[in-house]
Parts: C-alpha cells; structure tokens; sequence
C-alpha cells in the first residue's frame, strides 16, 4: 500500500512555523513581488503568494506593469527595489513577455534578496555547497522527502527534465544529499528503463500523464512536479497517478502535492532573507 505525500498539510506546517518564528524573533520582511503582462496562470502565482505572505506575517508590494513594459523600464525598477532599504526580498514572476531578457532580470535582481534563488551566485552557491537562497519548487521537494521520513543517501535517483528552475537544482540537491543522480531529458535514449531503476523519480517533464508504471521500480518514490488542465477541466501531473500508485512506496498527488511547498519554500527563503540583513 503506497502513502500519499501530502504538500497541502506539509506547507501549512512550514508556514505555521514560519509565522511563529516571525512573531517570537520580530522579523521584518518585505516581498516585492513583480508581474509584467496579465497572464492569467501567472495573476493566479502572483495571489497565492501574496496570500502566503500575509498568512505569515510579512509585508508584500506588488508591481503591476503593462505588458509593454520596456526591459528598461524593469530593470531601473530592480536597481529602485535592490536600493530600497525597505525591500528584503525580490521576485520576478515568470515568464516575462518575450521583448524582455529573461536573463538579463534574473542577473539584476540582488542576489541578497533573490528569494527565487535563479541569481547565478545563488545557483552557484548551491552547486558548492556554500549557503544561499535555492529555487523553491526542489527546495520543497527535499522538504517532502524530509518531512516524509524518506533516506536519500545511496538512493538512485532519477530527475526528468533539466530546467534551471528544477531540473538542474533537483539534481544538485539530490546529488548534496548523497543520492546517485541521473539527469533525463527529451533527448535521452531508453528513457523507460533508466526511470525503472529509481529509488526516488521526480518527473519534471511538463508532458500530462505521460509516466505510466511502465517506467516504475515497484516501491519507488514518486514526485510530480507536472500541473496540467485537462480538458474535463480537471488537474493531472506528469504521472499517470492511477496507473503507477499501486506501484510505489510515496507519491505525491497533483494537486495538493509539490505545488503548495514551492510558495512555503518561497516563504522561508523571504525570512533567511530577513535575517541575513538583520545580521
Ligand atoms: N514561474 C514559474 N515558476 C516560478 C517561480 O518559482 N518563480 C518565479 N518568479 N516565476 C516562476
């Protein structure tokens, strides 16, 4: 019988936390939250985190701007943010509209305050093991294998998909913890047959359903990071949740799994943040 990993109670315990840590220490935070465009997906990113920021107690500004915001425009409104004493946290929702360099945003933010961890000191940091902010969504998921009792060390683990969001700071974090990592992506070679010898999948694939058990170990753990609409309306993950649940030890459920601790991993990034400038 496998056991659900559930990231809606997981996140509400680590925002609870951080809300009384909050309280007893008189941390102050300010999360200055930046949207370019009206993407629907993105306004919705955008509320859960400025819902989560009130939720904890820290304070939240959020900057609306036209979808024909100069890349310009954006960046003197970083340098204003990266200077304003006020401001101990920065972020960038993502995707910004194609005129933009994403690169270029990412780059400008200060990596003091660079809460979503993209900043090449932060992921620099994190592939030497040095301290620093880490991308929230892996963040979360070593936080569910934690919270879920589960070892890593010595685990093969397979991560599929080599995003700079998830994918490559996944494989670091796995790799920090002792497991033996393996890397897929759209052009790897007998895909299924790697995945059939994880300990530990996290499917990053962006594709619905597409892991059938066909790709599972029995008794492995499994993490989705996939979130997909399908047309009856419903949510569904990279996994084909029925088909491979039978099949594993853990799984984590779409939704109500990775999704909910990547704003809790936000969250405790904006109170490091907080407290390494009041250091
Ligand atoms: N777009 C998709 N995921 C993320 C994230 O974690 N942070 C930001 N800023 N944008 C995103």
């Amino acid at each position: 019988m496998y056991k659900l990993i559930d990231g809606k109670q997981i996140s509400t315990a680590i925002k609870d936390e951080l809300k009384e840590e909050i309280k007893r220490d008189g941390i102050k935070a300010t999360l200055a939250v930046i949207q370019v465009g009206n993407d629907p997906a993105s306004s919705v990113y955008v509320g859960n985190k400025k819902k989560a920021c009130e939720y904890i107690g820290i304070g939240s500004r959020s900057y609306e701007l036209g979808e024909d915001t100069t890349e310009a425009e954006l960046l003197d409104l970083i340098d204003r943010l990266n200077a304003d004493d006020e401001i101990t946290g920065i972020l960038t929702q993502l995707p910004v509209p194609k005129h933009i360099d994403e690169k270029k945003i990412i780059n400008r933010i200060s990596p003091s305050k660079d809460v979503d961890g993209f900043h090449p000191e932060n992921v620099g940091n994190l592939c030497i093991g040095q301290s620093g902010f880490v991308s929230c969504t892996p963040a979360g998921i070593m936080e569910l294998l934690k919270r879920s009792g589960i070892d890593i060390e010595g685990k093969r683990c397979v991560v599929i998909g080599r995003s700079n969001i998830v994918g490559k700071p996944m494989a670091l974090l796995l790799l920090a913890a002792n497991g033996t990592v393996t890397v897929c992506h759209s052009r790897t070679k007998d895909l299924k047959q790697i995945c059939k010898e994880a300990d530990i999948l996290v499917a990053a694939v962006g594709r619905p359903k597409m892991i059938t058990s066909e790709y599972i170990k029995e008794g492995a753990v499994v993490i989705d990071v996939g979130i997909h609409r399908m047309d009856n309306g419903k949510l569904c993950g990279d996994v084909d949740f029925d088909d491979v649940k039978d099949h594993t030890s853990y799984i984590t459920p779409v939704p109500g799994g990775v999704g909910p601790m990547t704003i809790a991993m936000l969250m405790v990034n904006c109170v490091f943040a907080a407290r390494q400038k009041q250091k």
